[in-house]
């Protein structure tokens, strides 16, 4: 089956995790491209489709993407600021698949944590002598967390999604 790897990344953590799934699909017919370069992405059978979160879902090119796509076998990934959140995680999903047509064939998602631009830390310290300082203090611990991801474990999470995904879109002829 003809697998095509397409993602968007602003500062490489989706990229990184991309390639992960990429090597990892045991398909002998595979291309990866950022999506802004993808040539003929409308040509195979098989889509992994990566994005970061941004405010809560997925960017226009992604959504626009996405609503594009008609009978075919389709899993997403992402990374996201947030970390550790199988609820956030959860709502990014939905959010981002209800562009995908019901005529294509899902299979699920993969999300880990990426690190974030010091600018964000900065946000959030300038919070914490104002009414907003226990917030604040979460959104910097969490901002902390974040600089070690994605990390060689969410590397292999997501090698091993990519793997069942591929091996349930198989499955599936
Ligand atoms: C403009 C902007 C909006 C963002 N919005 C969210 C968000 O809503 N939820 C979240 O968890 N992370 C958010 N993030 C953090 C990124 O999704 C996260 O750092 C991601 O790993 C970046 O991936 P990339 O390196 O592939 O660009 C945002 C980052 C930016 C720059």
């Amino acid at each position: 089956m003809n697998t095509q790897v397409l993602y968007v990344s602003g500062t490489g953590n989706t990229a990184a995790v991309a390639k992960e799934i990429f090597q990892a699909l045991p398909s002998s017919s595979k291309d990866i491209q950022e999506l802004d370069h993808a040539k003929n992405p409308l040509s195979a059978d098989c889509y992994f489709i990566g994005f970061w979160a941004n405010r809560g879902t997925a960017n226009v090119e992604i959504l626009d993407f996405l609503s594009e796509l008609h009978g075919k076998k389709v899993a997403l990934f992402g990374t996201c600021g947030m970390g550790n959140s199988p609820e956030y995680y959860a709502e990014v999903e939905k959010k981002v698949r209800a562009f995908l047509p019901d005529d294509n064939q899902y299979f699920g998602s993969f999300f880990c944590q990426g690190k974030m631009p010091i600018r964000v830390r900065e946000k959030y310290e300038s919070m914490l002598g104002g009414e907003r300082a226990q917030l604040a203090t979460r959104l910097i611990k969490n901002f902390d967390e974040a600089l070690f991801h994605p990390s060689s474990e969410d590397f292999r999470n997501a090698a091993s999604f990519a793997r069942t995904a591929f091996k349930n879109m198989e499955a599936d002829l």
